[in-house]
């Protein structure tokens, strides 16, 4: 394994029962990437950050696959074990973060109570790094945000409380699970903007999680297409938004506006639903809703899978479009 990995996830497989929640999915991040995830809802891109800070929900397991993390095998370590490994080397900022933080205890005291329990340093020293990284976030003042509740804050101040939050233990990995999503487009920017800033000056490694493949174009370097629990496509981001190969990229990448449409057309859509049953077939999972979905979709497919381009198409070519 290379040594600037941070995490390594392969074959990963989630159950809740018996029904396959993420399926066989191969996925790594090295120092200092940003790596973006795309799929519709329900695709399975919050499970597998789940798995890799095993946080999974009590109903689901992972019943396949490994997951490496700073060159540990998660497999073997005790949960305190794994526990200590992902809470000193990564950092979460979840999903719906404009309601995450606890409505009812001061920001110092959610900033600073983990710091302390896993006894990285006084609570002297927890609140200077906790003021250190407000202001580091873009925040002057932060006494007053650390002595404040979360509804006397903006959407805006309190992602960067979250992103700050992340940063108390000097991560070398933030997880950014639709980091935007709650907030209005100014804001969109600047807290994007933050995240490219702390990747530039803290050489912090980004996932950044998002429907808005607009968004991950302009900020990912490599990035995982998702779809019912698989990945169908990944790649560096210019060769998989430039030149997608895998159907489902394609249909997603038809859906933004201004990017290889015509826009004399009306906006098009991917008729049908990401399936929730069945999603450790070996056939092909998006034959139902693909265009192209033939005889061969059928059976068992072998991806496409060279040059760090993954195709998971019968009829896949990952060779570059050639420029006329
Ligand atoms: N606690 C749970 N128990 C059982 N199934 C679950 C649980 N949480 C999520 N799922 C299922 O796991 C699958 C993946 O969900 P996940 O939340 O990872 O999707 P997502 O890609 O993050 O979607 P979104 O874009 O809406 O956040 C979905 O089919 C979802 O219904
Ligand atoms: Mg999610």
């Amino acid at each position: 394994m290379e040594n600037n990995r941070l995490v390594q996830a392969n074959g990963v497989t989630v159950r809740a029962g018996d029904q396959a929640l993420i399926y066989n999915v191969d996925f790594h991040i090295d120092t200092n990437e940003i790596v973006g995830i795309a799929g519709e809802s329900g695709s399975g891109k919050s499970m597998l950050t789940k798995v890799i800070l095993n946080i999974l929900p009590k109903d689901c397991r992972q019943t396949d696959g490994e997951v490496v993390v700073l060159g540990q095998r998660m497999n073997g370590l005790t949960n305190q074990a794994k526990d200590k490994l992902i809470t000193s080397g990564l950092g979460l900022v979840p999903q719906n973060t404009v309601v995450y933080l606890h409505p009812l205890i001061k920001i110092q005291s959610q900033m600073i109570d983990g710091y302390i329990h896993r006894k990285l340093g006084s609570k002297k020293e927890a609140i200077e790094k906790a003021s250190g990284l407000l202001k580091e976030v873009g925040i002057d003042d932060p006494k007053r945000v650390l002595n404040s509740y979360p509804a006397q804050l903006s959407g805006g101040m309190r992602q960067r409380v979250n992103i700050a939050m992340a940063l108390m233990s000097d991560p070398k990995l933030l997880i950014a699970d639709e980091p935007t999503t709650a907030l209005d487009c100014v804001v969109q920017q600047q807290v994007l903007d933050l995240f490219v800033q702390l990747n530039q000056t803290r050489h912090v490694a980004i996932i950044m999680i998002s429907h808005n493949l607009d968004l991950l174009r302009a900020y990912c370097s490599r990035v995982y297409v998702m779809y019912a629990g698989r990945i169908v496509e990944s790649g560096n981001a210019d060769a998989v938004f430039n030149d997608p190969k895998h159907p489902y990229t394609k249909a997603l990448l038809s859906l933004i506006p201004g990017l290889e449409v015509d826009k004399t057309k009306p906006l098009a859509e991917l008729p049908g639903m990401v399936p929730e049953k069945d999603r450790d077939r070996t056939s092909c999972i998006f034959a139902p809703r693909c265009p192209k979905a033939a005889d061969a979709c059928g059976q068992t497919i072998q991806p496409v899978d060279d040059n760090d381009r993954y195709i998971l198409c019968p009829f896949a070519d990952s060779k570059p479009k050639e420029v006329a």
